[in-house]
């Protein structure tokens, strides 16, 4: 009687401990989760800043966006270094991982330049082919093209026939 109650009590704790255990998992597999950021997805700071070096490349070089005078001339005057910097730290932060943007507003830093939609338009294309070329899967571009698309209401002032 006595061994028979030991068994049942043994067989219990092994059922407690199985139940917290798988408890624990779950709650370790859902923290998993919630810690692959985009930021994390992406492979982290080193492969952001060489998309975003080869965006910048491609949109200071490129004709569509020259044609505007404003932005020619803001493209010779501003280093792209100094472009790459702030937007690499933008999107390292809108992305979820450690950095912090200091530079300035969209708003401030667009406004004199009279982007049109056109020219948006150019640009999201340029920036949707350096994500494929660096084969960024799709959840992950569209991810990166709706933090870019909040931008836009602040950078676009001028419309397509302007
Ligand atoms: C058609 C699209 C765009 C064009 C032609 C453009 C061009 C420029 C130019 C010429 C400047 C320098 C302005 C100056 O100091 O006089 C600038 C600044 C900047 N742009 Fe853009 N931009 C575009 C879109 C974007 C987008 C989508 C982002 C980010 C998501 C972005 C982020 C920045 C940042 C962070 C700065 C620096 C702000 C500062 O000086 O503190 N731009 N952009």
């Amino acid at each position: 009687m006595f061994s028979r109650k030991m068994s049942f009590c043994t067989a219990l704790s092994f059922v407690v401990i199985l139940l917290v255990g798988s408890q624990v998992a779950v709650a370790q597999n859902g923290a998993e989760e919630k810690e692959q950021s985009l930021y994390n997805r992406l492979g982290g700071l080193a492969p952001i800043s060489v998309v975003v070096s080869d965006f910048i490349n491609a949109l200071v070089a490129d004709d569509v966006i020259n044609s505007n005078p404003a932005v020619d001339a803001a493209r010779k005057r501003v280093p792209a270094p100094y472009l790459k910097y702030h937007v690499t730290a933008m999107v390292c932060q809108a992305t979820g991982g450690p950095c912090q943007y200091h530079g300035r507003g969209m708003k401030e830093s667009h406004a004199h330049l009279n982007i049109t939609e056109q020219e948006w338009d150019r640009s999201v294309t340029i920036f949707k082919e350096v994500l494929a070329k660096h084969k960024v899967p799709a959840k992950e571009t569209q991810e990166l093209l709706d933090i870019i698309d909040s931008t836009k209401a602040d950078i676009v002032v001028a419309g397509s026939g302007e």
